[in-house]
């Protein structure tokens, strides 16, 4: 188990205001948040309402008995905690590596304050230098938006589901995990240029969205950073 996983997602459930709606993320430091959350639910009656950006998190949360609803419900959301698998000074990300990018995104859109839970081996000085960048891609458009990131200087591969086989988000779509030697050069401009490419339906590049970062150490010492 990572210390540095458990400490920055249970400080992040110490965060949480009381009667707020909010994105639960995904991933292996947002599950030390939700059992955190679970807890103060328990223990301190916080009342809170989550929206889950994934079937995974929907399926742990409803476990740990967080109240869950629909984005029908809500028009913005009080506070997300989310991961990531790679973050910048500018704390602008790369997501997706557990494959739940696209609705990540949407929830950190309309969320007030989106804070990352991260161990300190996630942060980087340039996007795309430790972990490739995660496009989700309609599968019938594979193999055109698999040349289209070529000619940009990526190098592209189909993710694989665990085991073998085909990799499927739970929209039912591809991921390309794209290589870009010596990393992104320029994140806004890769951003704008993947959103206008037909077939591609969202990609892990998450730029100016996130609003704090708890940063951990594999020693359990966590950072808050504004
Ligand atoms: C899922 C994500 C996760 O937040 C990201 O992969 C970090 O995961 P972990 O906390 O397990 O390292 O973007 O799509």
């Amino acid at each position: 188990m990572s210390q540095a996983k458990l400490a920055a997602g249970r400080r992040a459930a110490d965060l949480v205001p009381d009667r707020s709606t909010l994105g639960l993320g995904t991933g292996s430091t947002v599950r030390f948040f939700l059992e955190r959350l679970a807890e103060r639910i328990r223990d301190e009656g916080l009342e809170v309402r989550g929206v889950p950006t994934s079937i995974d998190t929907e399926t742990v949360a409803r476990e740990l008995g967080i109240p869950l609803v629909g984005l029908d419900e809500v028009d913005l959301l009080d506070f997300t905690v989310d991961g990531a698998d790679e973050i910048d000074a500018e704390y602008r990300m790369i997501k997706g590596g557990g494959g739940a990018l696209l609705r990540e995104k949407v929830v950190a859109s309309i969320s007030r304050r989106e804070v990352i839970v991260v161990g300190r081996d996630k942060v980087v000085e340039r996007l795309g230098t430790t972990f490739d960048l995660p496009v989700e891609v309609v599968p019938f458009a594979l193999p055109v938006v698999a040349r289209q990131i070529a000619r940009l200087g990526g190098e592209p591969r189909e993710r694989q589901a665990a085991g073998g086989g085909e990799y499927r988000t739970d929209n039912g779509n591809a991921v390309l995990d794209v290589h870009f030697e010596g990393g992104i050069e320029d994140p806004e401009a890769l951003e704008l240029t993947l959103a206008a490419t037909p077939g591609v339906v969202e990609c892990g590049l998450f730029l100016g969205l996130a609003d704090a970062v708890v940063i951990a150490d594999d020693d359990g010492t966590v950072e808050v950073r504004e």
